[in-house]
Order: C-alpha cells, then structure tokens, then sequence
C-alpha cells in the first residue's frame, strides 16, 4: 500500500489532475458510478464530511473536516484522510494526505471552470480569499489563462501578502493587487472567484458591475453560507453547478432560490459543457462548486498511478 503525503502528491503535475476532473464529468454525463449525498456531521461551527464513491475499478472514501476558526490557532480549516481501494479485489491501494487531495482537485475543478467557461481573451482577475483553497485556485486559474493582473482580497492582510510571495515565484509576469476594497476587485476582474469561510456576500455590486463576469463560488457550504450576492445570480445568463447537490448544500444556490431569484430549470449540470461549450465574450456566468467524493475518487486514482509509475511515495505493509 502506498502512503502519499501532501509532498507527494504536489509532484503530480496539473494537467494529470485536471484531466482527472474532466474524467469524473464525464463518468457524470455516463452516469458510470456510484456515490451516495455525502454525509454531513455538523458540530457547532465546524463539519465532518464523509464522502465514499465507487468507479468500475476503483473506491476510495473521504473523510474531510472544516473547522472555519482554525486559523485562530494557525491551523488550516480543512483537514483528511483519503483511502483508495480495488473494487476488484477489495484490497487498499493507498492512504493519501485528504487536504492536499482537496485542494488539488478543487483547484482543478476551477481551472476546468475557466477553460470552459472564460473566454481567452480575459487578462484581469480576482480572487476572494487567499487560504489553502485560493492559493490552489489561482495556480489553475493562471495554468488555464494568460492574467496580466491579479486582485486579491482577504480578511487577513498577511495571508493575501504571503499568497502573492508565493504566486510571484511562479508567475513572475502577473501584477499582483492586494486589495480590502471588495467592490473594486469586482470592478476591475473579468472573471472572479470566491474561496473564502465567509457566511455573508464579500461584496455590495449590483447591477453593470456584475455584468459580462465569470463568477466562480467555492466556498459557502452550508446553506446559510453565501459568498456572492443575489444580484450575482440574478444577472446571470447561464448557473452551473459542480452537482445538482450544490442546490441543497449551498446558500449561494438555496438563498436565491428561496428568495425567488431564480428558479431550479435555470440551474444546468457543468458537466453539460463537455458536450456543449459557453463561452461568449459578453455573457454574465456564475459556477457554484461544492465538490463531491467523485472528483477525490477521479484525482486520487490518477495521482496513485503517476505515483507508482514514477516512484513517488512510501510503501507501507498493513
Ligand atoms: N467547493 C469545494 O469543493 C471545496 C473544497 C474545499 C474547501 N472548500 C471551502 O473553501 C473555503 C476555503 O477553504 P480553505 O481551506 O482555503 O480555508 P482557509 O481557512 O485556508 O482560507 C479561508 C480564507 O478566507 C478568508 N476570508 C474569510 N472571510 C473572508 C471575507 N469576508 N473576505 C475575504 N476573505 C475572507 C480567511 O481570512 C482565510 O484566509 C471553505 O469554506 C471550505 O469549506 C470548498
């Protein structure tokens, strides 16, 4: 069996996990797999998901946990455990660090988010929230389009500062903006995403600042959780989401929804757009992912055959 740390798994190059999320949309579109809704565990403000699926010849389980006031004791909110097992033979395949799994494949689900959705003329971009997930978010966002500038916003002047430190090794040619102006970073980005703890809308824009954007929510998990405004929503010409769950799971989706911003038909399955693009250079979008345990099951496979065609990780004997 093989044990793969958050060390391990970061030698996997980006395009292997993102063609593994494509993977899992399209074993969606086949209807070719086997996940229950994940279990939720709430505990006062904090959650225990747990989150199994079957493919044709592999399982794996996710046990993941949000604790949004972690960072109070310099912790990150999300901690895991994934295991991957045969669903020929039942045997364990690997035991994987579950936050680095998180992080890669939600990172990819965004990067595929662009490409399907962002026309590639966009040059400007912002992000809420510079944790785990936003440092993750713009690797794919920057992997997937050529952003002269990036905004970035979060509560914490130093995580933002310290997100840029790292991106500017990576991305050497993207200006960097830290801004606590919310409504600005709206303003000035073409396409912007949300990965933040945040219960409330990060920002006020309504109306012509919302308009001709990409919006992509990762956060907000619960349903009295929302990052994005109504106004978001409402103006959108098409709303994806990740898994139709996200309706249930999310306030971003269920808040509209009860206040009669929209209605459900107007809420299409990204996994349509493998077999029908949206692009357009002036539509207003918004993407909401919650993530589900098929995307962990996809990756986690594709990082656990990398891994052993190159040599990467610790074998363990039970
Ligand atoms: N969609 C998915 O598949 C998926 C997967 C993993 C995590 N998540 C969610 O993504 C969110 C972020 O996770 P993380 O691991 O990056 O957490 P984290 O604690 O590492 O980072 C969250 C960041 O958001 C910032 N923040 C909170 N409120 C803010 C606000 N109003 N404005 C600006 N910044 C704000 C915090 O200061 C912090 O830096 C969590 O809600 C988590 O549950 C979603």
């Amino acid at each position: 069996m093989l044990f793969l740390n958050k060390d391990a798994i970061q030698k996997i190059d980006q395009n292997t996990i993102q063609t593994a999320v494509k993977q899992a949309y399209k074993l969606v579109l086949n209807k070719n797999y086997n996940m229950p809704d994940r279990m939720h565990v709430p505990d006062n403000q904090n959650t225990l998901l747990l989150m199994p699926c079957f493919s044709e010849k592999f399982f794996a389980v996710k046990l993941v946990s949000v604790f949004p006031e972690a960072q109070k004791h310099g912790q990150p909110a999300v901690n895991g455990v994934m295991v991957l097992s045969d669903n020929i033979s039942g045997q364990p395949l690997a035991v994987m660090d579950g936050a680095a799994i998180t992080a890669e494949r939600t990172g990819a689900v965004t990067g595929l988010g662009v490409k399907l959705l962002s026309p590639e003329s966009i040059h400007t971009a912002g992000i809420f929230g510079a944790g785990v997930q936003g440092l993750s978010q713009a690797r794919y966002l920057l992997f997937n389009r050529k952003i002269k500038t990036l905004y970035i916003c979060d509560l914490q002047k130093e995580s933002a500062i310290s997100m840029s430190r790292t991106l500017k090794q990576e991305y050497p040619d993207v200006e960097y903006v830290i801004t606590e102006n919310s409504d600005k970073l709206v303003e000035k980005s073409r396409l912007i995403i949300a990965a933040t703890t945040s219960s409330k809308p990060l920002f006020e824009a309504t109306g012509d600042l919302v308009m001709e954007k990409i919006f992509i929510s990762i956060g907000s998990f619960r349903p009295d959780m929302q990052e994005f405004p109504n106004s978001v929503i409402e103006n959108a010409d098409d709303v994806f989401v990740d898994t139709m769950f996200a309706a249930k799971e999310s306030g971003d989706i269920a808040i509209p929804l009860k206040d009669h911003v929209i209605t459900k038909d107007k809420i299409k399955e990204f996994a349509g757009l493998l077999e029908k693009s949206a692009i357009s250079e002036n539509k207003t979008i918004f993407f909401k992912s919650v993530g589900m345990a098929l995307f962990d099951l996809t990756v986690a496979t594709a990082i656990y055959q990398m891994a052993r065609k190159h040599n990467i990780g610790q074998t363990l004997e039970f």
